[in-house]
């Protein structure tokens, strides 16, 4: 029997707002970006740019991050007169680079407004805010009663509502069983209790159901199997691309380039590389004439493929062919704001030199 909406409201027991919301004044994580519940709420700065960085990255990851930006960038004003190529660079590991070129965007904008629009509508209305980040904006900055829905909400509410088409197909299922339980009051520290209760209780594997407040009103629960719960569409392999990145020394600097704008990896600095085979053709010509040499293979997964990146090496030869970039001293790699893949990619190439 799969629960729905109705049977859940219509049980007589107290509302899973009302004792959502208990057990968040009780169990709340405390979060650099986070106003505990009875305190004054958090800046529409600090919120949006959390929950900028908290998409697709975990907790975890994102604080140092946070702490950062905060203390360069302590206002939006302030984010927004940034250069794009610090950002990019204070960005780089974090991953989805989109994010920092959408960040710039609506901060510039933003500025230009005076403040952040007050509700759902007008956050949606800002360039690279989507509905997730409006939603979540509206409701813990500004305590409008917005369905808040990410990855631990979806969750959460799958297995309350026993919700069993898989996902994604699912998520306009899981969005209306959420906005049937989400409160006019507190929607803010209800989406983040939902937060927290996925993350904490509500976990992917092995779900401690014996210490959730929902319990009770839990048809995952009562149908016995939980954690099968929410069932995802089988995924595609990821196909597996070929590239190379190209490391060229001269006097202890190497070469970096400032990828193009809206590609892959856009805005960030970088190894100089072939395109990584996307071409049928095999790899692209080194960017210099001169000596090469492998150097290792670098492996890294994005989102949609996988990517072998074979790095070659070179210490001689003609520069006049070098795309445009800079010199950048080896012993200040961690400045450079590599991302990940070429962050991987250098440490690669300075263990060559230390084995040499
Ligand atoms: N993940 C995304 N937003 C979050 C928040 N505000 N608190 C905890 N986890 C989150």
């Amino acid at each position: 029997m799969q629960a729905s909406a109705q049977t859940l409201s219509d049980t007589g027991n107290p509302s899973v707002a009302a004792i959502l919301l208990g057990w968040y004044d009780s169990h709340a994580r405390r979060l650099p970006w986070r106003r505990l519940p009875g305190e004054a709420r958090q800046e529409p700065y600090r919120v949006w740019l959390s929950e900028v960085m908290l998409q697709q990255t975990t907790v975890a990851a994102v604080g140092p991050y946070y702490a950062k930006f905060l203390e360069r960038w302590p206002t939006v004003q302030a984010l927004a007169a940034a250069d794009d190529a610090d950002v990019m660079a204070a960005w780089a590991g974090l991953g989805y680079y989109a994010r920092a070129r959408n960040l710039l965007a609506c901060a510039r904008e933003v500025a230009r407004l005076g403040d952040f629009p007050a509700s759902e509508a007008g956050l949606r209305a800002l360039p690279g805010v989507g509905d997730y980040t409006a939603a979540a904006v509206a409701a813990i900055a500004f305590g409008e009663r917005a369905v808040v829905v990410d990855a631990n909400v979806e969750r959460v509410v799958a297995r309350l509502f026993a919700i069993e088409a898989p996902l994604p197909g699912a998520r306009p299922a899981i969005r209306t069983a959420t906005a049937t339980i989400t409160p006019d009051l507190r929607a803010g520290d209800f989406a983040q209790g939902m937060m927290d209760l996925g993350a904490t209780v509500c976990t992917v594997k092995a779900p401690r159901c014996l210490l959730c407040p929902l319990r009770w009103a839990c048809a995952g629960f009562a149908l016995g199997e939980p954690e099968r719960l929410p069932v995802k569409a089988a995924k595609k392999a990821k196909p597996v691309r070929q590239g190379r990145a190209f490391w060229i020394e001269r006097d202890e600097q190497v070469w970096l380039v400032q990828r193009e704008g809206k590609g892959m990896l856009g805005g960030m600095r970088a190894l100089p590389d072939d395109g990584w085979a996307a071409r049928a053709d095999g790899h692209g010509a080194p960017p210099v004439d001169g000596e090469w040499r492998p150097g290792g293979v670098v492996r890294h997964s994005f989102t949609h493929f996988d990517l072998e990146l074979q790095l070659m090496l070179c210490d001689g030869g003609d520069l006049t062919r070098l795309p445009p970039g800079e010199f950048w001293p080896v012993d200040a790699m961690e400045q450079a704001g590599l991302p990940t893949v070429f962050a991987k990619a250098a440490r690669l190439a300075l263990g060559n030199r230390e084995g040499a």
